[in-house]
Protein backbone atom coordinates (compact mmCIF):
# COMPACT_ATOMS: atom_id res chain seq x y z
CA UNK A 1 0.00 0.00 0.00
CA UNK A 2 1.36 3.31 -0.80
CA UNK A 3 1.84 6.09 1.63
CA UNK A 4 1.35 9.48 0.97
CA UNK A 5 1.99 12.88 2.73
CA UNK A 6 -0.20 15.57 2.63
CA UNK A 7 0.61 18.84 3.62
CA UNK A 8 -2.13 21.70 4.58
CA UNK A 9 -4.54 17.84 4.86
CA UNK A 10 -7.13 20.02 7.01
CA UNK A 11 -7.89 22.03 4.57
CA UNK A 12 -9.49 22.86 1.37
CA UNK A 13 -7.52 21.40 -1.68
CA UNK A 14 -4.92 19.41 0.46
CA UNK A 15 -8.13 18.29 2.72
CA UNK A 16 -9.72 17.06 -0.74
CA UNK A 17 -6.28 15.21 -2.20
CA UNK A 18 -6.51 13.14 1.43
CA UNK A 19 -9.89 12.44 1.20
CA UNK A 20 -9.63 11.05 -2.30
CA UNK A 21 -6.54 9.14 -1.91
CA UNK A 22 -8.32 7.23 0.93
CA UNK A 23 -11.21 6.45 -0.79
CA UNK A 24 -8.44 5.11 -3.64
CA UNK A 25 -7.23 2.75 -0.45
CA UNK A 26 -4.31 4.62 -0.46
CA UNK A 27 -2.61 5.45 3.36
CA UNK A 28 -2.21 9.19 3.91
CA UNK A 29 -0.46 10.66 6.63
CA UNK A 30 -1.62 14.38 6.75
CA UNK A 31 0.48 17.06 8.51
CA UNK A 32 -1.34 20.46 9.10
CA UNK A 33 -1.62 22.67 12.05
CA UNK A 34 -3.77 20.65 13.48
CA UNK A 35 -6.24 18.11 13.16
CA UNK A 36 -3.72 15.74 11.31
CA UNK A 37 -1.52 12.70 11.84
CA UNK A 38 1.37 15.07 12.03
CA UNK A 39 0.41 19.06 13.60
CA UNK A 40 3.32 20.65 12.84
CA UNK A 41 3.74 24.58 11.82
CA UNK A 42 5.59 25.02 8.81
CA UNK A 43 6.38 28.70 9.28
CA UNK A 44 8.72 28.00 12.44
CA UNK A 45 12.11 27.12 11.35
CA UNK A 46 12.73 25.33 14.26
CA UNK A 47 9.81 23.31 13.96
CA UNK A 48 11.10 22.08 10.40
CA UNK A 49 14.07 20.35 11.94
CA UNK A 50 12.99 17.02 13.43
CA UNK A 51 9.67 17.16 11.19
CA UNK A 52 11.48 13.82 8.81
CA UNK A 53 11.81 12.14 11.91
CA UNK A 54 8.00 12.63 13.05
CA UNK A 55 6.63 12.18 9.73
CA UNK A 56 8.55 8.43 9.64
CA UNK A 57 7.16 7.61 12.76
CA UNK A 58 3.67 8.52 11.43
CA UNK A 59 4.14 6.83 8.02
CA UNK A 60 5.49 3.39 9.56
CA UNK A 61 9.44 4.00 8.67
CA UNK A 62 8.52 5.04 4.49
CA UNK A 63 6.56 7.38 2.48
CA UNK A 64 6.07 7.34 -1.52
CA UNK A 65 5.16 10.27 -2.47
CA UNK A 66 4.66 14.12 -1.16
CA UNK A 67 1.73 16.43 -1.83
CA UNK A 68 2.62 19.83 -0.96
CA UNK A 69 -0.52 21.75 -0.07
CA UNK A 70 0.19 23.76 2.96
CA UNK A 71 -0.36 27.63 2.07
CA UNK A 72 -1.67 31.13 3.40
CA UNK A 73 -2.82 33.85 1.68
CA UNK A 74 -2.60 36.94 4.22
CA UNK A 75 -1.82 39.61 5.53
CA UNK A 76 1.07 38.27 7.40
CA UNK A 77 3.59 38.68 4.91
CA UNK A 78 6.41 36.71 6.58
CA UNK A 79 3.94 34.00 7.22
CA UNK A 80 3.32 33.80 3.71
CA UNK A 81 7.33 33.29 2.67
CA UNK A 82 8.07 31.17 5.46
CA UNK A 83 4.80 28.35 4.27
CA UNK A 84 4.76 28.84 0.47
CA UNK A 85 8.33 28.51 0.01
CA UNK A 86 10.68 28.08 3.10
CA UNK A 87 8.61 25.76 4.75
CA UNK A 88 7.52 24.03 1.58
CA UNK A 89 11.04 23.58 0.03
CA UNK A 90 12.66 22.37 3.38
CA UNK A 91 10.38 19.99 3.86
CA UNK A 92 10.13 18.43 0.30
CA UNK A 93 14.38 18.79 0.65
CA UNK A 94 14.37 16.75 3.93
CA UNK A 95 12.24 14.08 2.65
CA UNK A 96 13.71 13.38 -0.82
CA UNK A 97 16.03 10.89 0.37
CA UNK A 98 13.23 9.30 1.81
CA UNK A 99 11.67 8.94 -1.17
CA UNK A 100 14.13 7.68 -3.41
CA UNK A 101 13.50 4.42 -1.20
CA UNK A 102 10.23 3.82 -2.73
CA UNK A 103 9.90 1.83 -6.14
CA UNK A 104 7.55 4.65 -7.58
CA UNK A 105 8.41 8.35 -5.73
CA UNK A 106 6.49 11.13 -6.65
CA UNK A 107 6.45 14.96 -4.89
CA UNK A 108 3.84 17.48 -6.02
CA UNK A 109 3.98 21.03 -5.21
CA UNK A 110 0.65 23.16 -5.24
CA UNK A 111 1.86 26.66 -6.12
CA UNK A 112 -0.64 29.24 -7.96
CA UNK A 113 -1.99 30.22 -11.19
CA UNK A 114 -0.78 33.87 -9.25
CA UNK A 115 2.12 32.08 -10.23
CA UNK A 116 2.13 34.71 -13.14
CA UNK A 117 0.89 37.69 -11.84
CA UNK A 118 3.71 40.83 -10.94
CA UNK A 119 6.06 39.74 -8.83
CA UNK A 120 8.98 41.42 -6.70
CA UNK A 121 12.18 39.97 -8.38
CA UNK A 122 14.50 40.78 -5.01
CA UNK A 123 11.85 38.73 -2.98
CA UNK A 124 11.66 35.47 -5.53
CA UNK A 125 15.42 36.00 -6.01
CA UNK A 126 16.15 35.60 -2.19
CA UNK A 127 13.90 32.94 -2.03
CA UNK A 128 15.46 30.98 -4.66
CA UNK A 129 19.03 31.93 -2.40
CA UNK A 130 17.32 30.26 0.47
CA UNK A 131 17.79 32.99 2.36
CA UNK A 132 14.80 33.48 4.36
CA UNK A 133 15.74 36.30 6.49
CA UNK A 134 16.14 38.47 3.72
CA UNK A 135 13.22 37.48 2.14
CA UNK A 136 11.31 37.91 5.05
CA UNK A 137 12.47 41.70 5.12
CA UNK A 138 11.80 42.78 1.34
CA UNK A 139 8.57 40.89 1.72
CA UNK A 140 7.36 43.49 4.40
CA UNK A 141 8.09 46.22 1.76
CA UNK A 142 6.05 45.04 -0.93
CA UNK A 143 2.93 43.16 0.57
CA UNK A 144 0.71 43.39 -2.28
CA UNK A 145 3.60 41.38 -4.66
CA UNK A 146 4.30 38.45 -1.46
CA UNK A 147 1.60 35.88 -2.54
CA UNK A 148 2.76 35.79 -5.64
CA UNK A 149 6.59 36.18 -5.02
CA UNK A 150 6.26 33.41 -3.31
CA UNK A 151 4.61 31.38 -5.71
CA UNK A 152 6.84 32.36 -8.38
CA UNK A 153 9.87 31.17 -6.09
CA UNK A 154 8.03 27.45 -5.60
CA UNK A 155 7.48 27.27 -9.47
CA UNK A 156 10.89 28.07 -10.26
CA UNK A 157 12.40 25.93 -7.72
CA UNK A 158 10.28 22.90 -8.71
CA UNK A 159 11.58 23.64 -12.59
CA UNK A 160 14.85 23.78 -11.50
CA UNK A 161 14.89 21.39 -8.62
CA UNK A 162 12.88 18.73 -10.67
CA UNK A 163 16.18 17.83 -13.41
CA UNK A 164 18.83 17.64 -10.18
CA UNK A 165 20.39 14.27 -10.80
CA UNK A 166 18.80 13.14 -7.22
CA UNK A 167 15.48 14.02 -8.31
CA UNK A 168 14.99 12.88 -11.54
CA UNK A 169 18.10 10.21 -11.97
CA UNK A 170 16.84 8.86 -8.93
CA UNK A 171 13.57 8.39 -10.27
CA UNK A 172 11.66 10.95 -7.48
CA UNK A 173 9.37 12.81 -9.96
CA UNK A 174 8.78 16.42 -9.03
CA UNK A 175 5.82 18.02 -10.25
CA UNK A 176 3.63 21.37 -9.49
CA UNK A 177 -0.16 22.20 -10.23
CA UNK A 178 -1.04 25.97 -10.28
CA UNK A 179 -4.57 26.29 -9.05
CA UNK A 180 -6.93 29.34 -10.38
CA UNK A 181 -9.06 30.01 -7.67
CA UNK A 182 -10.98 27.40 -5.76
CA UNK A 183 -13.49 27.81 -3.06
CA UNK A 184 -11.15 26.90 0.22
CA UNK A 185 -11.77 28.63 3.53
CA UNK A 186 -8.40 30.68 1.45
CA UNK A 187 -10.51 32.37 -0.46
CA UNK A 188 -13.88 32.48 1.30
CA UNK A 189 -13.78 36.27 2.36
CA UNK A 190 -12.64 37.16 -1.32
CA UNK A 191 -15.16 35.49 -3.14
CA UNK A 192 -18.08 36.72 -0.28
CA UNK A 193 -17.69 40.36 -1.51
CA UNK A 194 -18.59 41.91 -4.62
CA UNK A 195 -14.86 43.75 -4.48
CA UNK A 196 -13.18 40.35 -4.44
CA UNK A 197 -14.78 38.92 -6.45
CA UNK A 198 -14.61 41.61 -9.46
CA UNK A 199 -10.60 40.94 -8.21
CA UNK A 200 -10.66 37.37 -9.05
CA UNK A 201 -13.22 37.68 -12.59
CA UNK A 202 -10.46 40.11 -13.73
CA UNK A 203 -7.81 37.96 -13.40
CA UNK A 204 -9.28 34.69 -14.75
CA UNK A 205 -11.51 35.81 -18.25
CA UNK A 206 -12.42 32.80 -19.52
CA UNK A 207 -13.58 31.28 -16.10
CA UNK A 208 -17.24 32.00 -16.55
CA UNK A 209 -19.09 29.05 -15.48
CA UNK A 210 -17.88 29.17 -11.58
CA UNK A 211 -15.05 28.96 -9.78
CA UNK A 212 -12.92 25.29 -9.08
CA UNK A 213 -14.29 23.23 -6.31
CA UNK A 214 -11.27 21.51 -4.27
CA UNK A 215 -12.72 18.60 -5.76
CA UNK A 216 -11.73 19.62 -9.17
CA UNK A 217 -7.93 19.81 -8.31
CA UNK A 218 -7.57 16.60 -6.18
CA UNK A 219 -7.77 14.25 -9.03
CA UNK A 220 -4.97 16.17 -10.57
CA UNK A 221 -3.09 15.71 -7.62
CA UNK A 222 -3.48 12.08 -7.09
CA UNK A 223 -2.29 11.35 -10.38
CA UNK A 224 0.72 13.44 -10.09
CA UNK A 225 1.48 11.37 -7.11
CA UNK A 226 0.75 8.11 -8.46
CA UNK A 227 2.95 5.36 -10.09
CA UNK A 228 1.51 6.12 -13.36
CA UNK A 229 2.83 9.27 -13.40
CA UNK A 230 6.05 8.32 -15.32
CA UNK A 231 7.14 10.63 -17.61
CA UNK A 232 6.59 14.18 -16.15
CA UNK A 233 9.32 16.04 -14.87
CA UNK A 234 9.43 19.62 -13.56
CA UNK A 235 5.65 20.53 -14.76
CA UNK A 236 3.80 23.43 -13.67
CA UNK A 237 0.38 22.21 -15.02
CA UNK A 238 -2.21 25.11 -14.70
CA UNK A 239 -5.80 23.88 -13.64
CA UNK A 240 -6.85 27.52 -13.48
CA UNK A 241 -9.74 27.64 -16.00
CA UNK A 242 -7.65 28.70 -18.71
CA UNK A 243 -6.01 32.21 -16.74
CA UNK A 244 -2.54 30.96 -18.38
CA UNK A 245 -3.73 30.58 -21.87
CA UNK A 246 -5.27 33.97 -22.14
CA UNK A 247 -2.07 35.69 -20.19
CA UNK A 248 1.01 33.83 -22.17
CA UNK A 249 -0.80 32.64 -25.19
CA UNK A 250 1.65 31.47 -27.77
CA UNK A 251 4.62 31.73 -24.67
CA UNK A 252 5.63 27.88 -24.78
P1 LIG B 1 -6.89 26.41 2.99
O1 LIG B 1 -6.65 27.59 3.85
O2 LIG B 1 -8.26 25.87 2.87
O3 LIG B 1 -5.94 25.21 3.41
C1 LIG B 1 -4.58 25.42 3.66
C2 LIG B 1 -4.17 24.46 4.76
O4 LIG B 1 -2.77 24.69 5.04
C3 LIG B 1 -4.94 24.70 6.05
O5 LIG B 1 -5.48 23.49 6.56
C4 LIG B 1 -3.90 25.30 6.97
O6 LIG B 1 -4.10 25.00 8.34
C5 LIG B 1 -2.61 24.69 6.44
N1 LIG B 1 -1.48 25.52 6.85
C6 LIG B 1 -1.42 26.87 6.77
N2 LIG B 1 -0.29 27.30 7.34
C7 LIG B 1 0.36 26.20 7.79
C8 LIG B 1 1.57 26.02 8.50
N3 LIG B 1 2.31 27.06 8.88
N4 LIG B 1 1.97 24.76 8.80
C9 LIG B 1 1.20 23.72 8.45
N5 LIG B 1 0.02 23.83 7.79
C10 LIG B 1 -0.39 25.06 7.47
O7 LIG B 1 -6.32 26.82 1.58
P2 LIG B 1 -6.46 26.14 0.16
O8 LIG B 1 -7.23 27.07 -0.67
O9 LIG B 1 -6.86 24.72 0.25
O10 LIG B 1 -4.93 26.23 -0.32
C11 LIG B 1 -4.10 25.10 -0.46
C12 LIG B 1 -2.93 25.49 -1.33
O11 LIG B 1 -3.41 25.86 -2.61
C13 LIG B 1 -2.15 26.71 -0.82
O12 LIG B 1 -0.77 26.50 -1.04
C14 LIG B 1 -2.66 27.84 -1.69
O13 LIG B 1 -1.73 28.87 -1.82
C15 LIG B 1 -2.90 27.10 -2.99
N6 LIG B 1 -3.83 27.75 -3.90
C16 LIG B 1 -5.14 28.00 -3.52
C17 LIG B 1 -6.00 28.59 -4.41
C18 LIG B 1 -7.42 28.89 -4.08
O14 LIG B 1 -8.09 29.59 -4.88
N7 LIG B 1 -7.96 28.43 -2.96
C19 LIG B 1 -5.56 28.96 -5.76
C20 LIG B 1 -4.20 28.63 -6.05
C21 LIG B 1 -3.38 28.05 -5.13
Amino acid sequence: KRTILVTGSAGGIGGAAAAQLRADGLHVVGLDLREAEVTANLADPAERDGLVDRILVASGGSLDAVIACAGVASADTSAMVAVNYFGTVALLDALRPILARSNAPRAVVVTSSATILPISPPLVAACLAGDETQARELASMEPGLVYASTKRALSRWVRRTSAHHEWADAGVLLNGVAPGTVRTAMTAPLLSSAEGRSLLAEATPIATADYASPEDIAPLLAFLASPQCRYLVGQVLFADGGKDVIRRGDDI
